[in-house]
């Protein structure tokens, strides 16, 4: 396998065998592909596709100005191997592309001796290496069946129904999954909302619901709403390719509303906290990154809230485990380099991304750092009582 990037270091870098991002279990495949030599990486798209037979496209789609997928890297990278590409070699889709997209990419690069593909990727950050070896199912979408099937045929070894469909499905199918766990987010993050209105327990709630298997237990935790470099442009996108195709979908944009709403909701319960008068208060906060697990910051629920916090004239002090300050979005944010002196002489603590090791910090060492004593845990993962015995108030979300 030959990967190709226009970016000179990183390829330098995975050369060496060094993964440039924060994702389980790559870096043992990527130096083991060299040492094996099966993998090698290499600077330009056309390098690698001059003798292979198969050709992935797996280029960003950032979120163009009206909300629509911005195609130029697409279309560079087809312009880029159009000339070099081998007869009856075949161009496999992976990047998240409006619909109709792999006929553009066929119009780009204008080869009839070519068939084009669309393959949807359904990677998590952070997982995609089981994700990949284990998926739901494989999507294959193109109006070549031969070509869809040499495709298929990559895909045996792995234990998943693989599907065959036109290249519009396939493409339709990939937003749709994404707008609709966004939708799942959304909605339970509104019921988390209900229930504390009601008075019910959303861990409960959503463990009764759970049992149904027609509804299932996963993605159902609540928090400051879903982020990402996926969910958010791809929503809106979503939306987009409806309207331009004439139809309406307003429950996306509703679905959006309430993410927003979700982000000033988180706010407002550490401005509830602080009381009255919050300007130059201090805030400690946990968690930077949209999940735990990854590096990323693209999308964050929690910078999200964390700028409307500074916006309030909240003093804020962040720490992460994946992140070193500062940081571009919020320049004023102070980023810690632990999590206790995040919180020192904060009046309130914040936690605003689920990693694993906040549920085992010393609530000891946190009381004595805080000036204040507040929690607000917009995940549910820190213990509620253990923090009340230590006389601290304590609202998760949702109950
Ligand atoms: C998402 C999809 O889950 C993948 O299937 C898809 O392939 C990918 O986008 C993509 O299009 O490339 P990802 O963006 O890595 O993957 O992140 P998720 O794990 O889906 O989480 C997105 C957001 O939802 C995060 O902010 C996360 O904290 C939030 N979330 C997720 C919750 O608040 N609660 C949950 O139960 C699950």
């Amino acid at each position: 396998m030959i990967c190709a990037d226009i970016d000179e270091e990183k390829v330098d870098r995975l050369c060496r065998g060094e993964v440039p991002i924060v994702e389980h279990g790559l870096e043992r495949l990527v130096v083991e592909g060299l040492a094996s030599g099966k993998l090698r990486f290499v600077l330009g798209a056309a390098t690698a596709s001059k003798d292979s037979e198969f050709h992935y496209l797996c280029v960003p789609t950032p979120q163009g100005q009206d909300g629509s997928a911005d195609l130029s890297y697409l279309q560079a990278a087809a312009s880029e191997i159009a000339p070099v590409l081998p007869t009856r070699s075949v161009v496999v889709n992976k990047s998240t592309v409006p619909v109709g997209s792999t006929e553009v990419v066929g119009r780009v690069l204008g080869r009839s001796d070519v068939s084009v593909v669309s393959n949807p990727e359904f990677l998590r950050e952070g997982t995609a290496v089981a994700d990949f070896l284990t998926p739901d199912r494989v999507v294959i979408g193109s109006s070549d069946q031969e070509a869809a099937i040499r495709v298929a045929g990559l895909y045996t070894k792995v234990r998943a129904p693989i599907m065959v469909t036109d290249p519009i499905s396939a493409e339709t199918i990939k937003y749709a999954a994404n707008a609709f766990l966004a939708s799942k987010l959304s909605f339970i993050n509104a019921v988390a909302n209900l229930c504390e209105a009601v008075g019910a327990d959303i861990n409960d709630v959503v463990l009764g619901m759970g049992y149904d298997h027609r509804i299932g237990k996963e993605f159902l935790h609540p928090g400051p709403c879903w982020g990402g470099s996926c969910f958010p442009k791809d929503t809106l996108a979503l939306a987009r390719i409806a309207e331009d195709a004439g139809y309406d979908f307003s429950f996306l944009r509703e679905v959006l509303r309430v993410n927003d709403e979700q982000f000033d909701r988180t706010a407002q319960k550490v401005i509830d906290a602080l009381g009255d008068d919050v300007k130059g208060k201090r805030v400690g906060v946990w968690g930077l990154t949209f999940k735990a697990g990854i590096d990323d910051l693209r999308q964050s629920p929690s910078l999200e809230v964390i700028s409307r916090l500074i916006a309030a004239g909240i003093e804020v002090h962040g720490y992460d485990p994946a992140v070193k300050g500062p940081i571009s979005e919020v320049p004023a944010l102070n980023v810690c380099s632990d999590p206790y002196a995040a919180v020192k002489e904060a009046e309130v603590l914040v936690v605003l991304t689920e990693w694993d090791e906040f549920r085992w910090l010393d609530l000891d060492q946190v009381s004595t750092q805080m000036a204040g004593r507040a929690v607000v845990d917009a995940r549910n993962i820190l213990d509620g009582h253990a923090l009340r015995r230590r006389g601290f108030s304590y609202r998760g979300a949702g109950r």
